[in-house]
This record gives structure tokens, sequence and C-alpha cells, in this order.
């Protein structure tokens, strides 16, 4: 790890304090100097890092970079958490996660490694259609292994993912969205997040070997530049910039709740699914 996310991390996990420089060089074994490179370097990514002369750094609340630390700090919050051991993968822009999940869980990437992207170029739906996935978006895909869900019915697996992004959502804002059969998330009646599960199968034994949970959900994008055939359909989360919690809290929920759902049974999901339904 670089002295950059080394530093980053150092912010992270002192997130309710200012840390002076010195300590931040003492604990993490670097000159005071490559502190504040680091800083200088996280500050030009767009991170706002307070500074105080007599208290040090501080990352400030503003902060909404979709980064490991942040997400594994929140996950460090959250109970259950304990078990998350999975690797996580932060692109800027890729054409999709999905794509990225597959390739990755056909070469042999473990249980729960996580790819996310701040936006996608193919971003892909049901039936190959595309999902459109600009800055603002929050876009990842989740690599399950088939042993450790309650079932591997498409369905099934799908459901579990509605009923955790529902989930997190409303544990972390209140907003309670309702689920569209099967993949689609609703708050009012504009759809704020599609999910698509794909699997890669033995031909010969029509054994399930991985699965590939994506999620793209509008957290706090312009719906005013979508183009105009979604501009009727689409919501978002919240309005630009108007967030009340960051994506990265938002991702460590839904990590979290996946986990967790995945070990009840087939009969509790769709019990939860069912109550989280859409009703018309
Ligand atoms: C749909 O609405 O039909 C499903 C959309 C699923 C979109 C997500 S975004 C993250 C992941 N990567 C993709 O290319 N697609 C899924």
């Amino acid at each position: 790890m670089g002295s950059k996310d080394r530093v980053l991390e150092l912010l992270e996990l002192n997130k309710e304090e200012y840390i002076s420089g010195e300590l931040m060089a003492d604990k993490l074994g670097l000159s005071r100097n490559a502190v504040w490179k680091a800083i200088k370097e996280l500050r030009k990514q767009g991170y706002v890092i307070e500074a105080s002369s007599k208290k040090g750094y501080h990352l400030g609340t503003s902060n909404d970079i979709i980064s490991e630390f942040g997400i594994l700090s929140e996950l460090s919050k959250l109970s259950g958490s304990a078990e998350f051991s999975g690797k996580i993968y932060i692109h800027e822009s890729v054409d999709s996660t999905n794509r990225l999940a597959k390739e990755l869980a056909i070469a042999g990437a473990p249980d729960k490694t996580v790819i996310i992207a701040r936006n996608q170029t193919l971003g892909k739906g049901r039936r190959d259609h595309q999902f459109f996935s600009p800055e603002g978006g929050v876009y990842m895909s989740i690599i399950l292994s088939p042993d450790m869900l309650p079932a591997v019915e498409p369905d099934v697996v799908t459901a579990l993912a509605g009923v955790a992004v529902c989930d997190s959502i409303f544990s972390l804002c209140g907003i309670n969205p309702r689920i569209k059969p099967v993949n689609d998330l609703f708050v009012d009646d504009k759809k704020i997040c599609g999910i698509l599960t794909e699997s890669g199968t033995e031909y010969d034994t029509g054994t399930v070997q991985w699965i590939v949970i994506g999620i793209g959900i509008n957290f706090d994008s312009d719906i005013s530049k979508f183009p105009k055939e979604l501009k009727n359909i689409a919501g978002s989360v919240f309005k630009p910039g108007k967030a009340a919690i960051t994506k990265n809290e938002l991702i460590a929920a839904i990590i979290n709740n996946i986990i967790s759902l995945s070990h009840s049974g087939k009969k509790e999901v769709l019990k939860a699914y069912n109550d989280r339904l859409l009703l018309l």
C-alpha cells in the first residue's frame, strides 16, 4: 500500500477528530514531508482535508469519494461485518462492473470480491439493455459462491439483493424503496436502482460455479442530464450534492446486508422480498 493510501486510511479511521502530522508520521513510519505530500495528492484527488496548525489534519465530512478504506471503516462499524474478508476493487470508469466481475470470477476470484466504479461506459441491464451509469451513481458487482447462498435460483438471488438494497437505504436515511419484480427498486414512482444477476455454469453438469450480483443505484444523480427517454422513469435517492449519507456508507451497508441475508433460508428471503414489493 502506498503512502497516500496509508495516510487516507489513518484519516478515515480518525474521522471524528484531528490528527497531527507528527502522530501520523510516527504511526505510519513516514517522514513529516511524506505525510504532507500524501495530503497534497489526496486534496488533488478531491478529498477535503481540513488543516489546523494546532490540531493537525481532519477529513472533512463533505467527502463523498468511494474508497476501499472508506468502505472498510464503515463495514467495521456494522454488526456481522467481521465476516467480510473479500477484496474491493475500485475504478474511476469501466465499461461494466459485471463484465469485470465475471472476468475475475472465471479467473478464480474468491467469494465476496467486490468491484465498484464511479461511472460505467457500457453498464449492462437485463436482456442486454444498457444501464445509463454516469457519475453520481453507485455501480457495484459482488462475486458470490453458490455454496454461500440460500438457493441458486436466479430470482431468489436477485430478490436477496433487492431486499439488501432496500434495507440499506431505509436504515441509513429512512427512505423506503419498494421492489418492482423482480429487479427494479422504486422510490415514489421513479426507478432508483436496477439489479442484474449473472452466473457461470459448468455445461456438462449444470453446476453453477459463480454468481455475480450487479447493482446500479442513482445515488445523487442529476436526472435532468439523463437521456430523454429515461428522464420520466428514472429517479435518484438524493438530489445532486444533497446526499444525507456517503456512498461508502451505502456500499458498506449493502455488502453487510447481502452477507447476512445469505445465511437466511430461501423462505425467509422470499418473505422479506414480498414484504417490500411495490403495491400497484
Ligand atoms: C436493469 O435495470 O435491467 C439492471 C441494471 C443493473 C445495472 C448494474 S450497475 C452495476 C452492474 N454492472 C453492470 O454493467 N450492470 C450492473
